[in-house]
């Protein structure tokens, strides 16, 4: 009996350990980058989307600099979608990301320089450039 118990923790400490190493997907580094300017475009978005307020203009030029920070570090990246790709597939998938995310990388520093500038109007055509390559970004590029 007690050899029976030992190989059903032996079968379970297997099955968990092969759990980690081939179960859930881990965060890519991609997936890290993105998550870590979500909030501060989330926060960006909310603001304009009530119309911005002059006053917190600080506040607007740092999380575009938390963003920009973020994208610059994801175009050296692989989207794990073009991972899944043949060689040849997978080579023109990741230079339409990085073309993408380089004219993201235009349009935030464009956004940047209307903040400092304190022309918001200019600032709002830019996010709302930004919401659409962002939604064109993850169709084209994000697995489903
Ligand atoms: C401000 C703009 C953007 C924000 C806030 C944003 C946010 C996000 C978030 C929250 C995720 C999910 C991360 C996770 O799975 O935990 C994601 C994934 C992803 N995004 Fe973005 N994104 C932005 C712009 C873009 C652009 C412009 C592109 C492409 C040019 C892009 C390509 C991707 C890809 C490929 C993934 C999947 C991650 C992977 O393949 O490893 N994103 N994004």
């Amino acid at each position: 009996m007690t050899h029976y118990f030992k190989t059903i923790i032996l079968l379970s400490l297997a099955c968990l350990t092969a759990g980690s190493t081939f179960g859930e997907d881990e965060d890519t580094p991609l997936a890290k980058e993105m998550s870590a300017m979500n909030a501060a475009y989330r926060s960006l978005s909310k603001a304009f989307r009530s119309g911005p307020n002059p006053d917190q203009r600080a506040e607007y030029i740092s999380q575009v600099e938390i963003i920009l920070e973020h994208a610059k570090a994801s175009v050296e990246l692989v989207p794990a979608l073009a991972n899944t790709l043949a060689t040849e597939e997978k080579t023109s998938m990741t230079a339409s990301y990085t073309a993408a995310m380089q004219k993201s990388i235009q349009t935030l520093e464009q956004l940047l320089a209307a903040l400092k500038a304190e022309d918001f109007a200019a600032a709002s055509e830019q996010l709302a450039q930004l919401k659409e390559q962002k939604s064109a970004g993850h169709q084209r590029f994000q697995e489903d």
